[in-house]
């Protein structure tokens, strides 16, 4: 077969003949020196659901490869689950996970000097560290998602993750049997796959698809389904398309690209992460994609799905009425979705969404006709104003209303609020304040499930608004704010909040603002002093150093 521009096959003899002798060593044949290699890069691991078949599945990818004469060479990197850190100090490595992902990838690539490069991707930080070393790269290369996990029940009630972090709000409020919240937690996840709302890692997969990066229906499939098999069987044939027409990423990672990505995350109510993810693989891809451009897309694309975390309905249901290619079709139909753009089977979305089949509003009841949306806009809102002059991103579906005024009850970890919550401190009306929580303060912007997960189970759902320099989790539903810019650990107004102080968060004039004069700000400013990392060295240290704000997508390479 024909070798795209990167093939090593022609410079490997003659530049290194330890290289070839190397691969011989590993049991490569003379008639495979002759063929593309292609790196298989793993975040599999056995210590939790999101990431546990993923070595299993890189098997079958690489017998693909095999079969359509290539090369497949498994590595692996690492993988952090969020629902193993949220809540505890292991949260602080999560986000920096995505960059040490994308950096080991990009590594193990460019140094082995593949010609092309497959990416099996399971969890919130894998998907964008991923894209991230691709774009990066920019060779020949796709994603196969893990896929999402199939629904747990307790009682006749179907259950997720969400639902046990929701079951210690309920433990709190003393609304729950200790035999149920043991049931709940027992029978909440049970198997493989990434949490099954439109949680983070399905937000990342359903706009990946969107993007182009990975074939058809792959954020639709269940870990446990066979189509999931069928998938990683047929990535081979793709990529010796793209290697045969010398497709690289950059080719599909596209301005319009970034758009229809973004134009999935709103249409389906998807995280707020998929902000941070999208800037920084806009970095990443040398595409200028901002705060602005998310704005943009959040109010041209109405919320038309009924998924959870606001919604009803998880990922595992989409498969049944037509898949993530039935809804795209959808969005393509009514001129929410650019066809154009050249995707890794080879062909455009259009092309490839000619096959799929149609959404049947007759019948099924998770996608909205654009005419009667759930919310006529986007529900994820980018806020401006002296508490957030750099920007923060606010998750607003509507059922909680687009304006919330309330009396600051700041808390200076997450652990307060878990702490105030308990003590039933935190009353209707209090806009809840988490701060030292940013990308250097946390470090790593540790996400909030924990805290609006006891919120919700407290009863305080519909009552209470959050605001953070850290992140909420995709799993998060009611009022919340998050990436607020800048944090507090630089000083941001954030830090400056006091309790009782008013402050306003209005979604539909896309603003939040604390009720305390400029003068009395810099005063208060007078009195501040930076908190003291508790991190001196390590990974932790080296990413306070190099990230970036929020409102960048707190890359570390700027
Ligand atoms: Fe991995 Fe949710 S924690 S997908």
């Amino acid at each position: 077969m024909s070798l795209n521009k990167y093939s090593r096959t022609l410079t490997q003899e003659v530049s290194n003949p330890a290289a070839k002798a190397m691969l011989y060593g590993i049991g490569l044949t003379p008639e495979d020196m002759n063929k593309a290699q292609i790196g298989i890069a793993s975040t599999g691991y056995e210590g939790n659901t999101c990431n546990m078949h993923l070595n299993g599945l890189s098997v079958h990818v690489k017998k693909g490869i095999q079969e359509n004469g290539m090369v497949g060479l498994i590595f692996h990197t690492i993988g952090v689950s969020d629902g193993m850190t949220n809540g505890n100090d292991g949260m602080s490595y999560s986000l920096p996970s995505r960059d040490i992902i994308a950096d080991s990838i990009e590594n193990v690539v460019a140094a082995q000097w593949y010609d092309g490069v497959i990416a099996v991707v399971g969890c919130d930080k894998n998907m964008p560290g991923a894209m991230m070393a691709m774009a990066r790269l920019n060779r020949p290369g796709m994603l196969v998602y893990g896929g999402t996990i199939r629904s747990g029940s307790y009682k006749g009630e179907k259950l997720d993750i969400v639902s046990a972090f929701e079951a210690l709000g309920k433990k709190y409020a003393g609304t729950i049997s200790d035999e149920d919240y043991e049931g709940v937690i027992r029978n909440s996840i049970p198997g493989a796959g990434a949490c099954g709302g439109m949680y983070t890692a399905n937000t990342m997969a359903s706009s990946m698809e969107a993007m182009g990066l990975v074939l058809p229906n792959s954020s639709t499939y269940p870990a446990t389904h066979e189509g999931k098999k069928e998938e990683c069987l047929a990535i081979g044939a793709a990529m010796k398309i793209l290697l045969e027409k010398n497709i690289c990423t950059r080719d599909i990672m596209t301005r319009h690209a970034f758009e229809n990505a973004m134009t999935v995350v709103m249409a389906l109510g998807g995280s707020t992460n998929a902000v941070l993810h999208y800037l920084a693989i806009g970095h990443a891809a040398g595409i200028s994609f901002t705060l602005k451009d998310v704005q943009d897309i959040s109010d041209r694309t109405p919320l038309i799905a009924d998924l959870k975390p606001s919604g009803k309905y998880y990922m595992e249901d989409v498969l049944a009425i037509g898949g993530m290619p039935a809804i795209l079709k959808y969005l393509h139909s009514v001129g929410l979705l650019h066809g154009e753009c050249m995707t890794v089977t080879g062909k455009t979305m259009a092309e490839n969404l000619a096959e799929a089949p149609d959404l049947n509003f007759e019948t099924q009841k998770i996608i909205f006709p654009i005419t009667q949306p759930l919310k006529p806009s986007g529900h994820l809102q980018i806020l401006y104003g002296n508490l957030a002059p750099g920007g923060a991103v606010a998750k607003i579906t509507g059922k909680e209303g687009e304006r919330f005024e309330g009396l600051a009850k700041v808390c200076n970890s997450e652990e307060e609020v878990i702490e105030y919550i308990s003590k039933g401190d935190i009353k209707p009306g209090h806009v809840i304040v988490i701060r030292n929580e940013g990308p250097k303060g946390g470090p790593g912007m540790p996400e909030m499930l924990k805290p609006t997960s006891a919120v919700i189970g407290a009863g305080l759902g519909n009552s209470v608004a959050m605001i953070t320099d850290g992140r909420f989790s995709g799993g998060t539903h009611g009022f919340v704010v998050g990436h607020v810019t800048p944090e507090a650990f630089e000083g941001g107004p954030i830090a400056l909040v006091k309790d009782g102080d008013k402050i306003t968060i209005d979604a539909v004039n896309n603003t939040l603002v604390l009720h305390v004069s400029d003068e009395e700000l810099v005063e208060r400013k007078k009195n501040w002093t930076p908190i003291e990392s508790r991190f001196k060295q390590g990974v932790l240290r080296k990413y306070i150093k190099n990230v970036s704000s929020a409102s960048q997508g707190c890359v570390t390479d700027l």
